[in-house]
């Protein structure tokens, strides 16, 4: 499983590319909004991100109508070669999917939750499809359950060019491992519950007592 942070905070961004296990990032409106992010500086902000990742990042568009997220959508991918751009799963998303991916430009479709949608993002064109699990657990769903399904579903056509499952809206460490047991290809994740991934209190109670072992040995 490849892991991409999903933030738009700089720093969480180098901090994770420091431990080599940093395959991408995703950002939307929301998190560019939390990092502090202004409209004018939106475009460089995405520059940085890509400049610190070796691996695609995703910039979302915004425009409702496919003229116009195609238009975002070029804006966006002239940014950097690692730019992905990120497209909200509807009709006219689909259809501005087919050009961009006519025009060399990688999609990750977003706002996914069925089946049904994976499967047509897939067809028109998108690199990355991203299902959302936490929004489903949010509504008494089992988000789980549904990116399973989706999985299956796309693991049994060649759509023609690679598509990858991005499993998103990760609230908990038990998402990615969920994910990883069903196969997705990626997990997209906050700082935080990548931070509870690498920790374990056996660890660090293995970790207290070496040291502690260690200040014997050095007094002995
Ligand atoms: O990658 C999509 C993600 O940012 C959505 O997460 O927690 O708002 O459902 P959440």
């Amino acid at each position: 499983m490849k892991f991409f942070l999903d933030t738009a905070v700089i720093d969480e961004i180098e901090e994770a590319a420091s431990w080599g296990v940093l395959s991408g990032v995703t950002t939307n409106p929301t998190l560019y909004l939390r990092a502090g992010g202004t409209l004018a500086g939106f475009h460089d902000h995405l520059k940085r991100i890509c400049d610190i990742v070796d691996g695609p990042v995703s910039g979302e568009t915004v425009g409702l109508e496919r003229a116009e997220i195609v238009r975002e959508g070029e804006e966006l991918a002239a940014i950097a070669p690692n730019l992905v751009v990120k497209v909200p799963t509807m009709p006219e998303g689909l259809a501005a999917t087919k050009t961009l991916k006519e025009k060399g430009i990688d999609v990750n479709m977003t706002l996914c939750f069925t089946v049904s949608q994976a499967l047509l993002a897939a067809r028109s064109g998108a690199r990355y499809v991203s299902p959302f699990i936490g929004r489903f657990d949010d509504i008494s769903e089992h988000g789980i359950g549904h990116l399973g399904d989706v999985i299956k579903a796309l693991s049994n056509y060649d759509f023609g060019h690679p598509v990858e499952v991005i499993t998103a809206s990760v609230r908990h460490p038990y998402h990615v491992v969920a994910a990883a047991e069903l196969g997705a290809d990626i997990a997209t994740v906050p700082f935080s519950v990548l931070e509870k991934l690498v920790r374990h209190p056996l660890t660090d109670r293995g970790l207290e007592s070496f040291l502690s072992d260690w200040e014997k040995v050095k007094n002995a």
